[in-house]
C-alpha cells in the first residue's frame, strides 16, 4: 500500500474526481492507494474507473467504460495479467499484459513466450506521484517475465499530450526513461501501427533467462514482414 503525500493529494484527488468532491473534505481525509496484482474479472467488475481514466487518449465516461470492459476481458485471458491501483472501489491506475493479438506478427511466436504490455494508465489527477512506477515495480519483481519477451507499442495516438501538456518529443523521452528502467529497449520495426507515426516506437524487454532462439525469432519478425 502506498500512502500518498497529503498536500499533493487534496488537489490531485479533486481534479481526478472532476471537481465533483469538495476539496476541503479531501484535505482532511487520509487518501491511500492500494494495489492488486493478478486482478480477477470478478474483482474488476466491482470497481468503477476514476473520471480521469481514459482509453487511447480519450477521456469521456464512454471511454472509461470501454477501458473498464477491456480490463475485465484481459484479466480473463490465458496469460492475461492486470494490475491496478485503487482507492476503495475507484480504479485510479492500471497496467496490463496479454498475448499478442491474433493477426499481429508477434502472434506467430510460441504461445506464452511473448506478451504485450498492452496498457499503462494513471488517472489524470493521480499522475506524477509514482503510481506508474509502483505498478511496473510490482509487475517486474516476480520471475514471471524472466524467460520470455515482453513488448510494448508506444503509439503516439495513445499518449495524453493534452492532459500532460507535454510535447511529443518530451513524452517520448518520458516513455523511454520509464520503460528503460525496467530493461526495455527500443527496436526498429516496419510494423504498420508503429510505422504510422515516426514518433511511435516499439519497446521490448528480454528477460535474463530468455532463450537466444526466442530472441532470434523475435528479431527475425521485426522487419521485412509487410507485403508491398
Ligand atoms: C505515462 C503515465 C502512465 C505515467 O504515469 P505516472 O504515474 O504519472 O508516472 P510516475 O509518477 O510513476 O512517473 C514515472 C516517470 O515519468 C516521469 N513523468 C511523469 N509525468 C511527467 C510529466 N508530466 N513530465 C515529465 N515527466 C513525467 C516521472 O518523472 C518519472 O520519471 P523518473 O522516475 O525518471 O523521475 C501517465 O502519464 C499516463 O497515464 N498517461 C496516459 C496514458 C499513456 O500515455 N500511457 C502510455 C502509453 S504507451
Amino acid at each position: 500500500m502506498n500512502e500518498l503525500p497529503q498536500s499533493v493529494n487534496a488537489e490531485k484527488a479533486h481534479s481526478a474526481l472532476g471537481g465533483a468532491t469538495n476539496p476541503k473534505d479531501l484535505s482532511v481525509q487520509k487518501v491511500t492507494v492500494e494495489y492488486i496484482d493478478r486482478c480477477t474479472p470478478a474483482v474488476l467488475v466491482e470497481m468503477v474507473p476514476a473520471p480521469g481514466v481514459g482509453a487511447f487518449s480519450r477521456y469521456s465516461p464512454q471511454a472509461a467504460a470501454r477501458q473498464h470492459a477491456a480490463l475485465i476481458t484481459v484479466a480473463g485471458l490465458a496469460y492475461g495479467r492486470v494490475l491496478v491501483a485503487h482507492q476503495g472501489r475507484q480504479l485510479v491506475a492500471y497496467l496490463t499484459f496479454h498475448p499478442p493479438e491474433g493477426e499481429c506478427r508477434w502472434a506467430s511466436l510460441p504461445c506464452g513466450r511473448i506478451l504485450e504490455l498492452g496498457g499503462i494508465e494513471v488517472a489524470r489527477g493521480y499522475r506524477g506521484i509514482g503510481l506508474a512506477r509502483r505498478l511496473m515495480d510490482l509487475a517486474f519483481a516476480p520471475p514471471d517475465f524472466d524467460d520470455i519477451i515482453v513488448y510494448a507499442q508506444a503509439l503516439t495516438w495513445c499518449w495524453d499530450l493534452e492532459g500532460t501538456g507535454m510535447s511529443v518529443a518530451d513524452y517520448r523521452q518520458m516513455m523511454l526513461r520509464l520503460f528503460g528502467s525496467y530493461g526495455f529497449k527500443s527496436y526498429a520495426t516496419d510494423e504498420p501501427n508503429i510505422r504510422y507515426d515516426q514518433s511511435s516506437f516499439l519497446l521490448a524487454r528480454m528477460g535474463p533467462k530468455t532463450p537466444p532462439s526466442l530472441i532470434e525469432a523475435f528479431r527475425a519478425l521485426l522487419l521485412g514482414q509487410e507485403k508491398e
